[in-house]
């Protein structure tokens, strides 16, 4: 495009740009409505506009005459940009007051607030339990809800004849089978996503898994059918179960806020060996007995053990030079020992008026 500015001496700048100025301040007066103005300024300012336009020639000019007419130009544009911000605030303000006179308009009505929301009791609680073990050096795993026959049994010690099938009562999935690994079920406990792990990561490993699994149990205030548990798994050289104990109360101290004891008692489990419940000193009657800890000043917290030989080799580590701990607890029963609630449904039956009081 050929610049405005190659006339330029028999055309000034200065006068070119002032006129400019005139110009748009006389057609600004004129303006009544924010359409015209809009369009005013497209003209003028836009990117096509007029002052533009002796801008870009600009760079034409005779090296002397560049600082003077750039800053002169310059003027010019923040005068006509004030200019357009003043009419454009008087034309709303008389277009608003336009518009209040023919509707009402009670400006003392309170405005309607937003409602925010905010994480669920769970959330709060598994975001703790993971900044915690995090902390500890443990990362955090994910695994499959709907899971096949033999990560959620096979895998971990418990064959398709074994009794203790019998302890966690399964949803199958119809017609789904798994073309090695069985039938699809949902997951009745985390602990698939310890052979999951191992064959992914191999030893050493430090791992915990937060997640929700399901049984197909009868619900009451403490039991239901769908629930979240955290998995937990260590594998390195020269591992005992001291070294849970201490992992264990270091969490639940850090967890709670004050110094938590925990102790062990025998239980069984086909993926451990051996295999223990593990319970902690019941905060509510500092271990005197209470309601809670049923007058035995403990609270039954989770099963554990050290990782079974045939579960470490399901996952594809040799169980002479590796051994491990696993242990896996309700999440939601936590929460629920955390708050002091009654009963587990309320968690998740979606009645808002529980769920804000967290
Ligand atoms: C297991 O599920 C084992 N996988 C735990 C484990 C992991 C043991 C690793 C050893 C090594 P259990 O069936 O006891 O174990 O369930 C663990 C926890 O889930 C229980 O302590 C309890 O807090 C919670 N739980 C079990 N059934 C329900 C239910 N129906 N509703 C809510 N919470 C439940």
């Amino acid at each position: 495009m050929q610049s405005p500015l190659k006339n330029a001496k028999f055309k000034p700048v200065e006068k070119e740009l002032k006129q400019l100025e005139e110009n748009c301040l006389k057609d600004l007066e004129k303006i009544q409505d924010l359409t015209n103005l809009k369009e005013l300024e497209v003209k003028y300012l836009g990117r096509k506009g007029s002052l533009t336009n002796i801008l870009r020639g600009v760079k034409d000019l005779p090296k002397e005459k560049k600082p003077l007419i750039g800053k002169l130009s310059n003027q010019v544009k923040v005068a006509l940009e004030n200019a357009f911000e003043n009419t454009r605030n008087q034309l709303e303000a008389i277009e608003l007051e336009a518009q209040l006179s023919k509707e009402f308009f009670d400006t003392t009505i309170p405005g309607q607030a937003r409602e925010i929301g905010h994480i669920h009791p769970l959330s709060q609680v598994q975001e703790e339990v993971e900044r915690i073990f995090n902390q500890m050096g443990f990362a955090i795993m994910d695994g499959p809800e709907v899971e096949s026959e033999y990560y959620n049994f096979e895998g971990l010690n418990i064959p398709a004849d074994h009794p203790a099938r019998d302890m966690q009562d399964t949803f199958f999935i119809e017609g789904k089978n798994h073309k090695d690994h069985g039938r699809m079920v949902l997951r009745t406990h985390t602990s698939p996503v310890q052979v999951r792990t191992m064959e992914k990561f191999g030893a050493p490993l430090r791992v915990i898994v937060p997640g929700r699994v399901f049984r197909y149990e009868a619900t009451d205030a403490s039991h239901d059918a769908t629930f979240y548990q955290v998995e937990g798994l260590l594998i390195d050289e020269n591992i005992s179960l001291s070294h849970l104990k201490g992992v264990m109360a270091e969490f639940l101290t850090r967890l709670f806020g004050k110094p938590v004891k925990v102790r062990f008692r025998p239980g069984y489990f086909p993926f451990v060996e051996p295999g223990l419940e593990l319970d902690f000193s019941c905060l509510i009657c500092e271990s005197k007995g209470c309601r809670v800890c049923k007058q035995t000043g403990w609270v039954e917290f989770m099963g554990a053990g050290m990782v079974h030989e045939n579960v470490l080799k399901s996952g594809g580590i040799d169980p002479k030079k590796y051994q491990g701990y696993a242990f896996g607890f309700g999440l939601t029963r936590l929460v629920m020992m955390r708050y002091g609630i009654g009963d587990i449904r309320l968690l998740s039956n979606g009645d808002i008026r529980f769920v804000k009081q967290f």
